[in-house]
């Protein structure tokens, strides 16, 4: 690769061990993937957070990485922990499990990284604009940042993220090149698509079928000429889950598709969706008891959070529900949170449903009205799924029971 001179001497340890080491990975990268050079970076969103995930191992890495003096120099937010990082002895997590996730979040603070513990960082400050360069890590947040606000980043690892916040670079390839921007298949969407739900199945099924190239969506009905922001997070959310799609496009809507920016291949082929019915069936189970509720993933907006509290209104919950949202957002929401806890919910920060401990405090079913959580709970947290829209998710909420 050919570097500069500042990243010269950042290669060969001249700033630091850390950053050293930050640069090493990189160059390695790079070389991989055939990039030329590196190119500077105007923020990172660094995944990797959870106890869980990481274990002591990670614990470990990370550790040695901020005693080699390691600091980002551009502004970095972190992704969800383990746990609410105060609340997490009211929703029950093990001591042993909160006292070594505070040590995960100290390492990444002493690295100068905010910790905001959202996947949505673009809710709460981290917002790129149009073509600016970035390196996130998160699959549900770089698909919004390449696809809805149209910033350039790659699917990147939590430490290859790390790494770009350290070294202020990221080594230009993929997404970051205008070339590989193009759709390679087009998808003709011919059903109601409406709630977060049913764009939450939509992404279910295009990831399935397309794995991890790039769609170019076109919403054949009029009901979806305005496509909320809300509901363009859980659709990039579900495909990023089920196929690893980093970047799409919808005609008219997204900004790389927008003012007759076909932004397509040649030879792109085409398929068409005619309804949602298999992706409700893949992503539910047949339980019928619901003990535990999720909603908020990603993280839950300030719109989506007005919703529940209307829905919640004069009632009480009986499965726990949680309603996962950035720490900010939930500032953000002012009364909303005393309205919707009246309900005996539980609005959750830093964290959420599948990278908590969800396993060790008992829960056996869960609904959900995110097409990502329902893909991801049954391997990661061992739990039989009822999928469907928020209505119906609250109503289980109340009364304990998925009813069709
Ligand atoms: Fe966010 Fe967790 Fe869903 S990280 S996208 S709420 S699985």
């Amino acid at each position: 690769m050919n570097l500069t001179k500042k990243e010269k001497s950042m290669l060969d340890g001249e700033q630091g061990e850390g950053i050293q080491k930050a640069m090493e990975i990189l160059v390695a990268l790079g070389e991989i993937y055939g990039a030329e050079r590196m190119i500077e970076i105007k923020s990172a969103q660094v995944a990797g957070v959870s106890y869980k995930n990481l274990g002591d191992a990670g614990l470990e890495f990370l550790k040695e990485w901020t005693e080699k003096g390691a600091m980002v120099r551009v502004p970095t937010t972190l992704n969800p922990a383990g746990m609410d990082l105060r609340e997490w002895k009211r929703l029950g997590i093990p001591d042993g499990f909160a006292e070594k996730q505070l040590m995960v979040v100290k390492a990444y603070e002493r690295m100068g990284i905010k910790p905001t513990c959202t996947c949505t960082p673009y809710l709460v400050g981290n917002l790129p604009v149009f073509g600016d360069h970035i390196a996130w890590s998160e699959s549900s947040a770089v698909s919004y940042a390449n696809s809805v606000i149209g910033a350039r980043t790659n699917r990147e690892s939590g430490i290859s993220a790390l790494a770009s916040a350290i070294t202020g670079r990221t080594p230009e390839y993929g997404y970051h090149l205008e070339e590989n921007r193009k759709a390679g298949l087009i998808v003709d969407i011919e059903c109601d698509v409406e709630s977060i739900s049913d764009f939450g199945a939509l992404g279910y099924m295009i990831g399935r079928k397309i794995g991890n190239s790039i769609p170019y969506l076109y919403f054949k009905n009029k009901k979806n000429k305005n496509i909320s922001q809300d509901q363009l997070k859980t659709l990039g959310a579900s495909m990023a889950a089920s196929g690893a799609i980093a970047l799409y496009h919808v005609h008219e809507v997204t900004p790389e598709a927008k003012k007759g920016n076909i932004n397509i291949i040649d030879d792109a082929e085409r398929i068409i969706i005619e309804d949602l019915s298999e992706g409700y069936s893949a992503l539910n189970s047949d339980v019928t008891e619901i003990d535990f509720v999720a909603i908020g993933c990603p993280h839950a907006s300030l719109n989506e959070l007005k919703k529940i509290s209307n829905l919640l209104k004069n009632k009480k919950v009986r499965a726990e529900l949680w309603i996962t949202t950035a720490r900010k957002t939930k500032g953000m929401a002012g009364g909303l949170v005393k309205e919707i806890e009246k309900s005996g919910a539980h609005i959750v920060s830093d964290t959420c449903m599948i990278v908590a401990p969800i396993e060790k405090l008992g829960f056996r079913n869960m609904a959900t009205n995110a097409g990502k959580a329902a893909f991801y709970a049954p391997s990661h947290c061992g739990l039989n799924v009822r999928f469907g829209s928020l209505e119906k998710c609250i109503e289980a909420a109340v009364t304990g029971r998925w009813e069709w």
